[in-house]
């Protein structure tokens, strides 16, 4: 959720923070704040609501030198966007100043606590009491890291927190609880940079050190000392920034979401590469700690995700059960964790998430971990939480996703559930040799499958042009395009603000028929597969009802054209592979009714990119 970034070296703080958290935006955007301490160790702080532009106004505006500062791009959970609720927060004497992201769970307790003695509070944040509780213990210790220490130990929930202070104005304080998104300390010589996402400074830091769950660090300019939270000096291992890390431009295209809809035939084929042999007609996932045995005594599978991902997963369930043979579970990973789940027969758990940061799914992944289940996740962030956890990580290889409504990172998952699908498939022997080959061939035609399907552009955005006042919108879907119903109607909900449900097509008959009238099209996800005449069936039977149909069909289809009011063509493939065939359809379809009502495309309202609260 909320972006974090800390400075400290022989720069000038505030162009390295306002650059930082630029990077950083798209995890929040309803208010941002800086605090930087000047020539004479005095802690100035801007806040300003709104998107980041308004704080680099008033950065320009007032200037301020000095070479250490934190800063923070907002997404509100406690308190409304305001400047009183902005970020940074101080405690009474202005002097400790703190940004913050995740939740204080017993805030209310703790401030009635402070409230009682002589502190005051200025805003409606959990956050507030964070510089409070460490002016106590800094009046009792006069030592500002181990205040933060006795500060920390005192929060409940899931924190990433820094600290800066006119008490010891030579350090940055860091400290994680939890998952409430990364905390990641960089080094390059005497610059010390913090983050909660690489990208924030994979422009200047070359090694890197993740803080984990009940670690700190104090960085200073030369030196990080990492501490755990019971006190206890710690060494951590560091990597070293790599090129494939840095962020990447939105270049020619208007939107980010429309350049990573197009970036997909690369993602996809990328996801591929090395990982098929296509001539040999092969699967090898390089470092899967799985041996031969270990797969063929699979005997569940579970796969978890929340949004986009969980759609990936339901898509990913036709490819386990199907081609490697395994039952297969589907858990929405913010439910899973407060089931009474079943671990007999022990299930291995295939975790989605693209930014490997997701709370919910990490607390799921967590909860497999305390059980010693197996755990593989895809995922496309290096580094992330996720990959921590897993015992395998099958990386995206998508480059950064910036726009906030996930695109690629969904057909590299699709891409790279078929794959795992494939490679259990062949080593529990539920494909032959024979079978593998064929499958083999089918997938490595995914990467052009999503090339085609992406040229109809042209078509996509006249019927947005034609739509885009309905206010209502049902999608349906059958089989392995009922996930792409859910996501096509996901899609329009974020980015275009149109309330749109997506539904098994089978389930209209029970209740959703009742909304049908011709202010509310249904686009029917019907291609020609098994189930198309019970697709037909289902269309005809909104036509009955006066409802408007706009219908995916497969190139060539010479039926829906006459039935449905309008038609957008895929092209024809696999049963498999129709998810890849179906979804830029429905990303551009989104996408252009969001530009014809003049939304914020890339960074929609209310949300953000990385959602580390619950
Ligand atoms: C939708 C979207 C979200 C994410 C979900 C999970 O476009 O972006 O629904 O898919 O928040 O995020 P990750 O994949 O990062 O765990």
């Amino acid at each position: 959720m909320c972006g974090i970034v800390g400075y400290i070296g022989s720069e000038k703080a505030v162009p390295m923070l306002m650059a930082g958290l630029k990077k950083l935006e798209y995890r929040g955007y309803d208010s941002a704040g800086i605090a930087v301490l000047d020539g004479k160790n005095a802690v100035k702080s801007q806040r300003s609501i709104g998107k980041l532009s308004a704080l680099l106004e008033l950065t320009e505006k007032d200037k301020t030198d000095g070479t250490l500062g934190i800063g923070h791009t907002r997404w509100a959970t406690h308190g409304k966007p305001s400047v009183e609720n902005a970020h940074p927060h101080t405690d009474c004497s202005g002097k400790i100043v703190v940004i913050h992201n995740g939740i204080v769970e017993n805030y209310i307790e703790l401030k009635a606590r402070l409230s009682e003695g002589r502190h005051k509070f200025f805003s409606q944040t959990d956050t507030e009491v964070i510089p409070h509780l460490i002016e106590e213990h800094f009046s009792a210790t006069h030592n500002m890291a181990e205040a933060c220490r006795l500060t920390a130990l005192e929060l409940k929930g899931a924190q990433a927190i820094l600290v800066v202070s006119e008490y010891e104005p030579d350090k940055i304080i860091a400290i994680r609880i939890g998952n409430a998104g990364g905390l990641i300390v960089g080094r390059d010589g005497k610059e010390s940079y913090i983050a909660s996402d690489l990208a924030a400074m994979a422009d200047h830091a070359r090694h890197v050190a993740y803080l984990e769950s009940r670690e700190m660090a104090v960085v200073g300019r030369d030196s990080v000392h990492y501490l755990t939270l019971d006190g206890a000096t710690l060494v951590k291992k560091t990597t070293a920034v790599t090129e494939q890390m840095v962020s990447a431009g939105k270049g020619l295209f208007e939107h980010f979401m429309l350049k990573e809809i197009s970036e997909q035939p690369e993602c996809v084929l990328n996801a591929l590469r090395g990982r098929m042999g296509f001539e040999l007609a092969d699967v090898l996932l390089e470092g899967i700690p799985f041996s031969k045995h270990e797969a063929s005594e699979m005997r569940r599978i579970v796969l978890v995700g929340m949004g986009t991902s969980m759609h990936a997963a339901m898509v990913g369930r036709h490819y386990m059960e199907r081609l490697a043979g395994v039952p297969t579970e589907i858990e929405n990973a913010s439910e899973f964790r407060y089931r009474d789940f079943i671990a007999d027969p022990p299930p291995l758990v295939i975790s989605i998430s693209q930014s490997g940061e997701t709370v919910d799914t990490l607390a799921g992944m967590e909860e497999a971990k305390r059980r010693g289940l197996r755990q593989i996740t895809l995922c496309n962030t290096p580094g992330s939480q996720s990959s921590r956890l897993a015992d395998y990580t099958l990386s995206l290889r998508c480059g950064p996703e910036i726009g906030v409504a996930s695109t690629k990172t969904l057909a590299s998952s699709i891409a790279c559930l078929y794959l795992l699908a494939l490679w259990i498939g062949k080593h529990n022997g539920h494909l032959d040799e024979k079978a593998l080959e064929k499958q083999v061939q089918i997938l490595a035609k995914a990467p052009d499958l999503v090339g085609r399907a992406l040229s109809m552009t042209s078509s996509i955005k006249a019927l947005a042009e034609k739509y885009h006042k309905a206010n209502h919108f049902l999608y349906l879907g059958r089989g392995i395009d009922y996930p792409m119903a859910m996501e096509g109607a996901i899609k329009l909900k974020e980015t275009a603000y149109v309330h749109a449900e997506g539904y098994a097509a089978g389930e209209m008959k029970h209740g959703p028929i009742a909304l049908i009238d011709d202010s509310m099209p249904v686009l029917a996800i019907a291609p020609r597969n098994a189930l198309y005449q019970k697709m037909v069936s289902n269309i005809q039977e909104v036509k009955a009802r006066d409802g408007k149909v706009i219908a995916v069909a497969t190139e060539g289809d010479t039926l829906l054209p006459t039935i449905a009011d309008d038609i957008i063509f895929v092209p024809a493939c696999d049963y498999l592979l129709e998810p890849l065939a179906i979804l830029p359809a429905l990303q551009l379809f989104a996408y252009y009714m969001a530009v014809h009502l003049k939304r914020d495309v890339d960074q929609p309202r209310n949300l953000a990119k990385s959602v580390t609260v619950e």
